[in-house]
């Protein structure tokens, strides 16, 4: 089968697409013959070699989620699911194959109306985004600050806090058409990347939702009103200055929450049960998902640098 793999650390031309065996499920898990893979912003940091430290060797497949058909199953799996059209997640790579091994448990099925484009552009994002609204204990007439809201999580994170009756949702983002597209989706305020800017915005929120951390993040913990609460999800800007613990310890008396959020810590079961409610609520288009564009898997080369250029607004598809 055809694969794209991490043949050396660095831009994007180090992706190249190769020849595999096709996989054999082992116990536990299914075969997917791909449809649409989901290229996810880890994919090009793993590119880059910035995570060698974690284990992540030249050679290594990208891609975290896949929706496509079972194929095949592995021992003491279910057999009907043959046939059945999946979302999957893949882990931390394996996804940019033509066909996929997924663990069963993180596999959910596709209603009849959701396309496996739009399944991997909300599948891992939305569960992201509503477990990370949760995490910071959202509650309705909130107001929210989505950092970094033009990626695909934020992009969730602003339609969710608009659906779950926030009081404002201001938004993160470096142009004014992007802010234009994120207003359709919900956003009621926006802002520049340093948070400026966005008339009658408020002065405070409630809660902040966070994809990019970096040097700034100290000036948005100083955003949130009294009891607030700040969820890091992402660290697209990198990491937060050295005394980012002195910023949270002069504002002591604000009682303010810091927090990172990972969807790694929330149970498969739980996981499962969102992607599958999201996934219904986007047939009925109470959902969107924003596709920046599909390509086929052997322009993953293209899908990268245009991802390493920030051109991206949503999420950026591929398939085999
Ligand atoms: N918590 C979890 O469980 C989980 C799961 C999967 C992935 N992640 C993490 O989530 C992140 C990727 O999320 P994503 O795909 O939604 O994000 P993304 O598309 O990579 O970035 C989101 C937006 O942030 C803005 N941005 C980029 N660099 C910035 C900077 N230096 N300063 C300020 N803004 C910047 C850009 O929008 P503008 O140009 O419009 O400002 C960009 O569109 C990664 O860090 C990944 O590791 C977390």
């Amino acid at each position: 089968m055809k694969a794209v793999a991490i043949k050396a650390f660095g831009g994007p031309e180090g992706l190249a697409v190769i020849d595999l065996p096709a996989p054999v499920p082992g116990a536990g898990q299914v075969l997917i013959a791909t449809e649409a893979i989901g290229v996810g912003g880890v994919d090009a940091v793993i590119r880059s070699g910035a995570l060698a430290a974690y284990g992540f060797t030249e050679g290594h497949i990208p891609g975290g989620e896949v929706a496509g058909t079972v194929i095949a199953v592995g021992d003491d799996v279910d057999t009907s699911w043959i046939g059945q059209r999946v979302w999957a997640s893949t882990g931390v790579g394996g996804g940019y194959v033509e066909q996929a091994v997924a663990p069963v448990e993180e596999i959910v099925p596709l209603p009849a109306d959701l396309s496996a484009v739009d399944a991997v552009t909300l599948g891992s994002s939305g569960v992201v985004a509503h477990f990370a609204l949760a995490h910071a204990h959202f509650a309705p007439g909130e107001s929210v600050l989505v950092r970094g809201a033009a990626g695909s999580i934020g992009i969730l994170a602003v339609q969710l806090a608009a659906r779950g009756g926030a009081g404002a949702v201001a938004v993160t983002t470096s142009s004014a058409e992007r802010g234009e597209r994120l207003r359709k989706l919900g956003a009621t305020h926006v802002l520049d990347r340093s948070g400026e800017g966005g008339e009658d915005a408020p002065t405070g929120y409630d809660i902040v939702i966070d994809v990019v951390a970096g040097p700034d993040l100290p000036s948005f913990l100083d955003r949130l009103n009294p009891n607030g609460r700040l969820v890091v999800v992402g660290v697209v800007g990198g990491q937060p200055p050295a005394d980012f613990g002195t910023t949270m310890m002069a504002a002591f008396r604000k009682s303010l929450s810091f927090a990172t959020f990972s969807a790694d810590t929330v149970a498969a079961s739980d996981r499962r049960a969102v992607r599958i409610e999201q996934f219904a609520a986007a047939e009925r288009d109470a959902l969107h998902a924003v596709v920046h564009e599909v390509l086929p898997l052997e322009q993953a080369v293209l899908a990268h640098r245009k991802m390493d250029a920030g051109e991206v607004f949503g999420r950026i598809v591929l398939t085999p």
